[in-house]
């Protein structure tokens, strides 16, 4: 295991009563600048049940930030928030919401220029404290330090982080989530899944707990997944669906091991130049980068093979393949796709996704930092 420092300072309410319990947490007398997506709280009561809970606060209002949260837009936020003098955020809805709101919390004392926090990933030496009630589990946002932001005239989706930028408590309460369309039920599922393969699936350095832990998280996924699809107000499958999205990327998983985050920066630039929603870009370029490396990848996937999808039998490229064939078949079970061909993209796409990436300096992903650009096209081919 590798040596690691692990410090958390997210405060987690979780339940049927976790949105009126946000009140114990903002100080009193704060000026709280409350965030939200296109309106999806205001179709499920969730907009109300927060206004109660914010009741005798000071509140100015910032609604509309899109999915992928756009730079123009959050400055917007960062303007209001500067001129009402707002001293605290609340962040109400998916990841969008939550890592525009991280961006708000770094830019409004910032002096300098604002996209350079994104950018150039200047250090955040002050930020606007802020709470979160999370609506949408997947990204794992509500209790962590990353946030990722998008620049539509640039075409550029990239991540900062900061430890001043962690919810200094998140919300989450399971019933919130039974609004949720198939979509992005199924979005949420995919990303965590791939939240916990990029940390797993390198190479063994014997940390057996985080193994154990991320094992415990696929196969949670795995068994509650279809009980939500088929009933999105089952409470139970909702709840744990819940809380595998926050553990599979609050750091716990991560510690002290190897991760490769090719899949996440390969997905970016699709996104960012496709606007295919981010999980479905995971499920497009994982499993072509566990079949790539799956030289690389052999002991872990033979144990993930073993441990997740119970496959004994047979020889080692049997299983591995068995493996792979079963992740794309739980993706597709979700109704993901997991080939650019049914977003109708073709393998012209491939030059300008790595074209992007060279841009951004995303040029030694992997465990091993060896996908190079030209091994990234290579992955690509295979999703096509
Ligand atoms: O905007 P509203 O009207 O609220 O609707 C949203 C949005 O259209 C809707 N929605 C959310 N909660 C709902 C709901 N609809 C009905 N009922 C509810 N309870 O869902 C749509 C998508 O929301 P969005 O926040 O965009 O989805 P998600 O949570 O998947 O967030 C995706 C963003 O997070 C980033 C992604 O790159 C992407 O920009 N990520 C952030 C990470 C992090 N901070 O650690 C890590 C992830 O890997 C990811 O990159
Ligand atoms: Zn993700």
């Amino acid at each position: 295991m590798f040596d690691f420092t692990y410090h958390n300072p997210t405060k987690i309410l979780f339940g049927k009563d976790a949105i009126e319990r946000i009140r114990e947490e903002i100080p009193s007398g704060a000026h709280v600048l409350m965030t939200y997506g296109g309106g999806s709280i205001h179709r499920n009561g969730v907009y109300e049940r927060v206004k109660a809970a914010l009741q005798g606060y000071r509140v100015t209002e910032f609604g509309g930030i899109e999915p992928n949260p756009q730079y123009a837009t959050l400055m917007r936020a960062v303007e209001l928030g500067r001129q009402a003098g707002v001293d605290f955020l609340l962040a109400v809805g998916g990841g969008s919401v939550l890592d525009g709101t991280k961006f708000i919390a770094a830019a409004i004392p910032f002096a300098g220029e604002t996209w350079d926090i994104v950018e150039k990933r200047l250090e955040v030496r002050e930020a606007v404290p802020l709470g979160a009630v999370l609506t949408l589990p997947g990204t794992g946002s509500e209790m962590n330090g990353w946030a990722v932001i998008s620049h539509a005239e640039k075409r550029a989706k990239l991540a900062f982080y900061s430890p001043l930028v962690y919810p200094r408590f998140s919300a989450l309460d399971p019933q919130t989530t039974f609004s949720l369309p198939p979509r992005q039920t199924a979005n949420g599922i995919v990303d965590a899944f791939a939240h916990v393969m990029e940390q797993y699936v390198t190479y063994p350095v014997n940390a057996a707990l985080q193994d154990r832990i991320a094992e415990a998280i696929l196969v949670t996924l795995i068994e509650q997944a279809p009980k939500v699809m088929q009933n999105p107000t089952d409470y139970d499958a909702r709840a744990n669906i819940m809380w595998c999205a926050t553990v599979a990327l609050n750091g716990i998983v991560g510690v002290g091991v190897p991760q490769d985050w090719a899949t996440h920066a390969i997905g970016h630039e699709i996104t960012a130049l496709y606007g295919i929603d981010h999980a479905r870009t995971l499920a497009l370029v994982l499993p072509a980068v566990l079949e790539f490396k799956r030289e690389q990848k052999r002991e872990k996937l033979l144990q993930y093979a073993e441990r997740v999808w119970n496959l004994r039998e047979g020889d080692e490229q049997s299983r591995i393949a068995g493996a792979i064939q079963r992740t794309r078949a739980f993706f597709e079970s979700l109704d993901i796709p997991t080939r650019l061909s049914a977003y109708g993209i073709g393998a012209e796409a491939i030059p300008a996704i790595v074209r992007q990436l060279e841009a951004h300096g995303q040029t030694a992903l992997g465990e091993h930092g060896d996908i190079t650009p030209d091994v990234a096209a290579k992955i690509l081919e295979r999703c096509l």
